[in-house]
């Protein structure tokens, strides 16, 4: 087990990081080092979950074959074919205490990883529209019915950068000071 203390150090960069993070969908065929993933789950892994119950689980995914199977359960699998690595991010169901708190973790885990994989130069993307196939995700990646797909992560080094997006302002969203 690792063990981290607040730290009193402040970075002026984090926000920006946050709105610069760009959902990315197509790669360069340059690889993506273990290092890189390793550090990616990682940060995944510092997510808050409650009771630290730490319900996600990851899969590493660069075989070929495998992303040929994926991308036929989705219609993003161009993006699937496209991406050097996929990271399908699962909810280890054995370990769940409450659904809605286990998949709010699972949901800030993987910004974690989406917020990690920017601050790396690399480009990635949350897939969601693959669950309407969860189960036949869960038997292409030959896992336990224990395990509940929750997204799967394209990623890459980015094929542009001149992805935009843009939010609501915030006077739209605060409903009210009181
Ligand atoms: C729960 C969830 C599911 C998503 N599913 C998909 C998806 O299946 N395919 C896709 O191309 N993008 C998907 N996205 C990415 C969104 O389209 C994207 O975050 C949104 O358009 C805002 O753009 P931005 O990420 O560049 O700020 C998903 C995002 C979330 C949070």
């Amino acid at each position: 087990m690792q063990t981290y203390r607040i730290g009193p150090d402040m970075d002026d960069g984090f926000i920006d990081l946050i709105k610069r993070r760009r959902s990315i969908r197509e790669y360069t065929q340059e690889d993506v080092s273990d290092a890189a993933v390793d550090t990616i789950v990682e940060a995944g892994s510092w997510a808050p979950s409650g009771l630290n119950n730490q319900p996600w689980r990851f899969v590493v995914v660069r075989s070929k074959e495998i992303r040929e199977k994926l991308a036929r359960c989705t219609r993003y699998g161009k993006i699937i074919l496209n991406a050097p690595v996929l990271i399908p991010i699962l909810l280890n169901k054995a370990v769940s205490y409450d659904r809605t708190k286990d998949t709010q973790a699972i949901g800030a885990c993987i910004q974690n990883m989406l917020l990690a994989l920017c601050s790396l130069g690399l480009g990635g993307v949350w897939l969601g529209e693959i669950l309407k196939n969860k189960e036949e995700v869960r038997i292409v990646l030959d896992l336990p019915e224990e395990l509940e797909l929750m997204a799967v992560l394209a990623i890459g080094h980015p094929g542009h950068r001149n992805q935009s997006s843009d939010r609501e302002p915030i006077g739209n969203l605060i409903l009210k000071r009181i």
